[in-house]
């Protein structure tokens, strides 16, 4: 008999395990979608299959969900399905949880020992004809398309060393190339990085290993034209600690933060390390190199911004410094002193970025986040504690904000861009938005907008006729871009 799921945060109202393997056929659309928008909107986030081995869990820990929304002629389908890895397909067997906590393979069950742990929850990206979920503790996992079928776990025909790869890969929108990282590339709480440089067509082409001052939890990181940028914040592994029970990730309010810079065309060994005082990073605007000056947009908060992380010295998480906001890191690379300047663009609370994706890489104008605005009802618990209300359009030349409140017991999750039309200027475009609306039952909608009147509020709004859990990353991806790709 199966068991229920615990009635913890975790797994209770907005988190409940949704679970569902879904086809709706024509959703329901209020208002009128733009002809411009022929494409699909693919989203990863975590929905647990079975109630958590150790009684209560923490929301990254969840299976891997993919949703596809497909739009064509004024009309969208909706497809759901599960990621096909390892450890779905063992705990669907055994019709229960084998695997404990999160990324702590000692509290398994000992039938999994040294089967693959990831989930495959956190982002899906289009590259060379692939669809990949990914999550930073594995190997992306490539699903048909169309189907969303698991093709299997993708180690580029072998050659890949690495045990992980990044859930932010970055493409460059020049050449079509794909670059990624891979942290504890060499297993648990190792300190190896694994630099790993995909061609346009798919084919791993470099890969290169080195190590870094520690183990850190650098989800997210940065590529421009000429570098690449690894944020490393003092939120450590151990192993040891894992083996005694404990959990993967602790901060460190006592070391500092270190962001190594490498020109892509370099060899590891010219990594250098800036120092910064410790504190927690998130997600990556953008960043873009002009001749010795480096700019890195990035969400810095000044201790670590999980609840659910503890810290090394026993005090407690402080909500008033775990606020992250969009800071400019500036590097002068001509400079051998290993400093750098960081201003605060925006103080607002605000997160889950996304670009205009032809302009990754390069000097850029236009962003757009997510935001808590305190001034109106906060309705929900998300990840960080508190649940997103606003999108924002950040517009980094004028130093202005365009926002959408998305209204009363509704939250809002990462925006995505999509360009009016592949030569549009930068940014106009639209956004595309998944909201839960909690009035009467819990239902599911995906609103589209202007990109450059966000305040209008929507053009169109799409209704799911169920409640989808919350997903984490997304991407646009044109339906040239897909046809092309099956010719
Ligand atoms: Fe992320």
């Amino acid at each position: 008999m199966a068991e229920p799921f615990p009635r913890t945060p975790t797994f209770s109202g907005y988190n409940e395990p949704c679970r569902i393997e879904a086809d709706v056929f024509d959703l329901e659309v209020e208002g009128e979608l733009p002809s411009a928008l022929e494409g699909t909107f693919y989203r990863c986030g975590p929905d647990p299959c079975f109630p958590p081995r150790l009684g209560d869990d923490i929301n990254l820990n969840g299976d891997g969900m993919v949703m596809m929304f497909r739009f064509a002629a004024g009309h969208v389908d909706m497809r759901s399905r599960y990621v096909r890895t390892e450890r779905f397909r063992l705990e669907r067997a055994a019709r229960r949880a084998l695997y404990g906590a999160y990324r702590n393979p000692f509290t398994d069950d000992p039938r999994v020992a040294g089967k693959d742990r990831t989930t495959a929850n956190t982002n899906v990206v289009y590259h060379a004809g692939r669809l990949l979920a990914l999550k930073e503790d594995g190997l992306p996992h490539e699903l048909d398309p169309d189907t969303l079928e698991t093709r299997g776990r993708l180690d580029y025909g072998g050659k890949l060393q690495s045990l992980t790869a990044t859930a932010h890969p970055k493409t460059d929108p020049a050449s079509g190339a794909m670059i990624s990282h891979g942290y504890e590339a060499r297993g648990l709480a190792t300190r190896e990085i694994s630099l790993q440089f995909i061609s346009p067509r798919g084919e791993l082409e470099r890969e290169d290993l080195f190590l870094a001052p520690y183990v850190s939890m650098m989800h997210d990181w940065a590529v421009t034209a000429r570098h690449l940028v690894f944020p490393l914040m003092p939120t450590t592994a151990d192993a040891e600690r894992m083996r005694r029970g404990g959990p993967h990730w602790v901060f460190e309010p006592g070391l500092d933060a270190q962001i190594g810079i490498l020109r892509r065309d370099a060899d590891p060994a010219d990594l250098r390390w800036y120092r910064a005082p410790p504190c927690g990073v998130g997600h990556i605007l953008n960043a873009f190199s002009e001749g010795d000056r480096l700019y890195v947009d990035i969400f810095v908060s000044e201790r670590n911004q999980f609840p659910f992380i503890a810290n090394a010295d026993g005090s407690p998480f402080d909500r008033a410094k775990s606020t992250p906001r969009l800071t400019r890191w500036s590097f002068d690379l001509s400079r051998p002193a290993p400093r750098f300047e960081a201003r605060t663009l925006f103080g607002e609370f605000m997160e889950m970025p996304a670009i205009d994706p032809r302009y990754q890489m390069h000097p850029y104008r236009h962003g757009f986040c997510t935001a808590v605005d305190r001034s109106r009802p906060l309705d929900v618990a998300g990840t960080l504690g508190v649940g997103w209300n606003t999108l924002v359009h950040v517009d980094v030349a004028a130093g202005r904000l365009d926002r959408y409140y998305v209204g009363e017991k509704t939250t809002c999750q990462e925006p995505c861009f999509a360009p009016r039309s592949p030569d549009a200027p930068e940014g106009e475009g639209f956004i595309l938005a998944q909201l839960t609306r909690f009035e009467g039952h819990l239902r599911t909608e995906i609103i589209v907008l202007d990109a450059q009147r966000l305040a209008a509020g929507p053009i169109a709004t799409i209704r799911v006729p169920f409640r989808l859990r919350a997903a984490v990353h997304g991407h646009w991806v044109p339906r040239s871009v897909l046809d092309a790709a099956r010719a």
